[in-house]
């Protein structure tokens, strides 16, 4: 196996920013793009980006769960895109996707509870009310989804969940989707980055305050659980609380929207499939895990080298940056037989989307039981859902994957 931008074969592989939702093929449809990859270049030095691209399932499952590879920042050499990139404001606490233990380990046991299982099913009656209120006020014809349902229901679940005030919801879309734009990616207006660090300001600012409530007026939210946990004689500062607060919102919210959008792309795309699961809404859970699979809302994820490292025969040296393409590897056929094939009665049993590892995905029992409910009372509430007039518009932002806007059709 080689890594070159210049492989054998009269097309070179693509590389940089092609490789990204700012170019506009990789945006409208990566997955050729990527099956070519796995196929030419499975192991692909992007020099443009600054970062080693894995593309194969077996890669991918690795460098996650591997504890050779780190996820701080500060440990990539300079001039690679974690270094680079992923932590633009150098002074500000890092949030626990970019620590390493034993700090991030700390970080997450002070977190983790209320994302456990058990606590999620706590929130489902509630999500589902949510999401029955949110479509039921949809007329019939057509409408944006992503404006009308996506949004709207990860954004109120989120935030009741901190315990935010519900005059505060729009405000929290749109700081987070201000913040979104510009993080993780190698190109930044400078316009929507002074845009994001107001909105990054303002956020904290409100959260220091909602900390300052709890803790004299402690109420049965993740904010204030974040305020009174204390582990060990061990407790979360404040600046801790609010970059926790911030990387919820930002991990939370954009992620859940866009399962929803591709989701229901999905279901639009395979009226065979939409059939079978309205005919069988025990189908549901599988469901989702397919979408999840089949068109992931985060593109992929990243790790920094921590000794020097050889995979088939290409010594990757300490400090380096490697992405990993976690829907490339979703659609891995030596892991998932005929992947292009949309099949909601699949069994996904090495899905990549969350990560994995240490830093596995904290929301991904939220995430999938939002989902699980929104689809549910959308279904129920058009017996009718088609594709409207008014198309659809994939987002520019690099490691994620959703959209703008789409239009559909209900009809009762
Ligand atoms: C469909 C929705 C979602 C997807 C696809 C997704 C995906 C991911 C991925 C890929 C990672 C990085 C894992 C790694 O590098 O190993 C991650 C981390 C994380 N996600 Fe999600 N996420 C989703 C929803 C959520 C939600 C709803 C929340 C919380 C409200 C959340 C909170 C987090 C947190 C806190 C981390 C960092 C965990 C750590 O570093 O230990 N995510 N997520």
């Amino acid at each position: 196996m080689t890594s070159s931008t210049t492989m054998p074969g009269d097309r070179p592989i693509p590389t940089g920013v092609q490789l990204t939702a700012l170019d506009p093929a990789f945006r409208e449809d990566p997955y050729p793009i990527l099956k070519d990859m796995r196929e030419r270049a499975p192991i692909h030095h992007d020099t443009e980006l600054g970062r080693w691209i894995f593309t194969r399932h077996r890669d991918v499952n690795d460098i996650l769960r591997n504890p050779n590879f780190v996820s701080d920042p500060r440990k990539a050499n300079s001039g690679t895109f974690s270094a680079e990139f992923l932590m633009r404001d150098k002074d500000a606490e890092p949030s626990m996707l970019l620590m390493d233990d034993p700090g991030h380990r700390r970080l997450r046991e002070l977190v983790r509870r209320p994302f456990a299982p058990n606590a999620v099913e706590a929130w489902r009656p509630r999500t589902r009310e949510i999401a029955r209120r949110t479509v039921a006020a949809i007329e019939d014809g057509e409408f944006d989804l992503i404006d009308r349902v996506a949004n709207p229901v990860p954004t109120v679940v989120i935030a009741e969940l901190l315990g935010i005030d519900s005059s505060k919801h729009e405000q929290f879309k749109t700081w987070s989707g201000q913040m979104i734009k510009v993080a993780f990616t190698p190109v930044v207006d400078p316009a929507d980055l002074a845009t994001a660090q107001l909105a990054q300001e303002n956020m904290m600012e409100f959260f220091r305050e909602e900390i300052e409530l709890r803790r004299r007026k402690p109420g049965d939210d993740l904010i204030s659980h974040m305020v009174h946990t204390v582990k060990d004689g061990d407790r979360l500062s404040d600046n801790e609380i609010v970059s926790q607060c911030d990387l919820l919102l930002l991990a939370g919210n954009l992620t859940t929207t866009d399962l929803i959008g591709n989701g229901t792309m999905a279901l639009l795309r395979h009226p065979d499939q939409q059939a079978k699961l309205r005919k069988r809404p025990e189908l549901m859970k599988k469901a989702v895990d397919e979408v999840l699979r089949y068109d992931s809302p985060v593109t992929n994820s990243g790790r920094i080298v921590h000794e020097d490292t050889t995979f088939d025969g290409i010594t990757i040296p300490r400090g380096e940056s490697l992405s990993v393409s976690l829907a490339a590897a979703n659609r891995d056929p030596a892991v998932h037989a005929d992947p292009d094939r949309f099949d909601i009665e699949r069994e996904n049993t090495s899905l990549q989307s969350f990560g994995g590892g240490t830093h596995y995905c904290l929301g991904s029992h939220l995430s999938r039981m939002e989902a699980q409910e929104t689809f549910a009372a959308l279904l129920d509430r058009f017996p009718s859902l088609s594709f409207g007039t008014g198309g659809h518009e994939y987002a520019a932002n690099p490691s994620f994957r959703g959209m703008n806007y789409f239009w559909v059709e209900g009809k009762a």
